[in-house]
């Protein structure tokens, strides 16, 4: 899920599990360096944890000043140290991302020319590949070279080569890779972050790219293998990491920096003084007759809340698609439609697909992202940046809130450029929203509650998250953090289908977690929850003081946020049931920050 590679004065080993650190927050179950040791390839591998390979690294130190790294998230084979990167051979060693998709063919044609694997992993292929074409005579450029063309599939891949003690090779094809410039030293990594502690200027390879790095510089040769050059960019990714502050972890960090965050956000797309959204340039939408949303995980439950506003405040029909099953689906799209994605990462495979599906039917793309430099970002029509700063926490918290705010401000330019809200409407939704930060923060300081709540959820096996309207899709957002990061079973669930199925779990041993501000479908919500409370089911009911007052029921623990305008409750409630997942996942003992089995950034389909 990570790479780095170094050309170094010094010995990197250290240093390339620095670098590995800081792709952490990415997801991994196993990880690995190798180094140039006087010329020679040697390999440290180590299952779980980057503690495990920096302990053999204590036993069995490194002198090498050349070297590559990864850590891994299992796709073929298990989570081993025998599948662990790199993988290598006597003339080669290989880190990669993303899946060779022709592997099995490639595979039995190396082992019927006499070559042993020693692993179960798409990846080794290709290292058995650049071995062929050595042992043909080809340099280790060529050989390179005439190996992708062998390759399908998306993914990035650093080379090292016995005997070359200056010269690392990488390749990008779909999986992001970045060069970083030192003096006299050179690195590659997966993303600024991981090149952070070296140095901050960067060149993002683009796709189809390769690159040839000695501790003089970096040759960039483009998909036709004709020399290129690339514009370098100073980054803040060094800067920005910094550490958990005074947090636990980074997901809590990164929760408290939602009001903050948020304010940014909407103070970018919103005029705040002139109580009006700014128009988004280059999208007309009194042209629009169609919006079509697509995402994956938590930035699809985004895009599902914005469906309620758009429709509301613009009355623009809205399609909201899993990216996985819009990419395949093949509906038709409409020429007038407009299609936005959404990717905190700005690579997701599926997510990726979809935008190139969607562009192929003619339609504009608007993408929010909160990687600048990702794929995504530079293959749609127009970007929408959430500036929300580096995420760190696999479970995206502030990244969702500021997903929100972009949507929900483009949502009312939307419906200012249609005619169907008048500027006083407008007026009041943006003095609603500018509230959301102070909001926030009131909500935060629910937390000494929640945790209490938490100790309780903690010894639970399922639980079940209902909403309607805009607190359905914050129900679904609900139950994905626990289950997320907690293990817990947990279901999100409109209230009113609760009667339809659900209902059928509900004794003294199911929890239900009920987002219910008081709005206009809040006393419909109430039915649903009395059907909860006279089957003995425990309720924790997220609510404003009259939702409180009016929902009397016994039996009920309610948390208690201030009264606010029904549009902005989806950015405000989210806060309370992160926080109940946080808190959660700490009494069980779990990786918060590394769920097990998650990644950040997921390239393969
Ligand atoms: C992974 C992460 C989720 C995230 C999803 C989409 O599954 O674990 O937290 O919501 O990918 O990621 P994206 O970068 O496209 O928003």
């Amino acid at each position: 899920c990570g790479i780095i590679g170094i050309l170094g004065l010094t010995p990197v080993a250290p240093l390339l599990v620095d670098g590995l650190k800081r792709l952490e927050y990415r997801g991994y179950d196993s990880a690995g360096i190798a180094v140039l040791e006087e010329g020679h390839l040697d390999r440290l591998r180590a299952e779980g944890k980057l503690r495990n390979l920096e302990a053999k690294l204590r036993a069995n130190r490194k002198t090498g000043r050349s070297g590559i790294g990864h850590t891994r998230w299992a796709t073929h084979g298990a989570p081993t140290e025998r599948n662990a990167h790199p993988h290598a051979t006597e003339r080669v060693a290989v880190v990669h991302n993303g899946i060779i998709e022709n592997f099995r063919e490639l595979r039995l044609e190396m082992e019927a020319a006499g070559r042993v694997f020693s692993s179960d992993t798409d990846t080794e292929v290709v290292a058995h590949l650049v071995t062929l074409g050595l042992i043909d005579g080809l340099s280790p450029k060529e050989a390179v070279q005439a190996t992708l063309k062998r390759l399908t599939g998306a993914f990035a891949l650093a080379f090292l080569f016995e005997g070359e003690d200056d010269l690392v090779i990488g390749a990008r094809r779909g999986s992001p890779l970045a060069i970083g410039w030192g003096s006299g030293e050179m690195f590659l990594g997966s993303d600024a972050i991981a090149l952070g502690p070296f140095t901050d200027e960067i060149t993002y390879l683009e796709d189809g790219d390769s690159v040839v790095l000695t501790r003089a510089g970096a040759t960039i040769f483009d998909a036709d293998d004709v020399e290129i050059a690339r514009t370098p960019t100073t980054t803040a990714g060094s800067t920005y990491i910094a550490d958990k502050g005074n947090h636990r972890h980074f997901m809590v960090k990164e929760i408290h920096e939602q009001p903050e965050v948020v304010g940014r956000t909407l103070g970018h797309y919103l005029d705040l003084v002139a109580s009006a959204a700014k128009a988004v340039d280059d999208i007309d939408f009194s042209r629009i007759d169609r919006l079509s949303i697509t995402a994956c995980g938590t930035a699809y439950y985004a895009g599902f809340v914005a469906k309620y506003w758009f429709e509301r405040i613009a009355r623009l029909p809205v399609d909201i698609d899993i990216a996985s099953e819009f990419r395949y689906r093949e509906q038709p799209l409409s020429k007038d439609g407009l299609s936005i994605v959404i990717s905190q990462s700005g690579e997701t495979a599926d997510t990726l697909a979809s935008l190139r599906y969607a562009k192929g039917q003619g339609q504009r793309i608007a993408a929010i992202v909160n990687v600048r430099e990702s794929t995504i970002a530079r293959e749609a029509d127009v970007m929408l940046p959430i500036l929300a700063g580096p995420e760190i926490g696999v479970a995206s918290t502030k990244a969702f809130t500021a997903q929100l705010a972009v949507l929900a401000a483009v949502a009312i330019a939307a419906g200012r450029a249609r005619g169907t809200i008048d500027a006083a409407e407008e007026a009041l939704l943006v003095r609603s929203f500018s509230e959301v930060p102070r909001l926030m923060h009131e909500a935060l300081r629910l937390e000494g509650q929640i945790e209490a709540l938490a100790r309780d959820l903690a010894k639970v096996k399922h639980c079940l998250y209902l909403g309607r309207g805009t607190s359905y899709p914050i129900a679904l957002e609900g139950a994905l953090k626990l289950k997320e990061i907690s293990y817990i079973h947990a279901e999100g669930y409109a209230a009113g289908e609760l009667k339809h199925g659900p209902i059928a779990l509900i004794d003294e041993e199911m929890p239900v977690v009920v987002i219910a501000p008081y709005d206009r479908v809040f006393e419909k919500t109430v039915s649903n929850m009395q059907e909860v409370a006279a089957r003995g089911g425990r309720i924790i009911l997220i609510t404003d003081r009259k939702g409180s007052e009016a929902a009397a029921i016994d039996a009920v623990e309610t948390l208690i946020l201030p009264e606010m305008p029904a549009a902005v409750t989806p950015l405000v409630y989210a806060i309370p049931v992160q926080l109940l997942a946080y808190h959660t996942a700490v009494f069980m003992g779990t990786d918060v920050d590394q769920p097990r089995n998650l990644a950040k950034s997921v390239t393969v389909e």
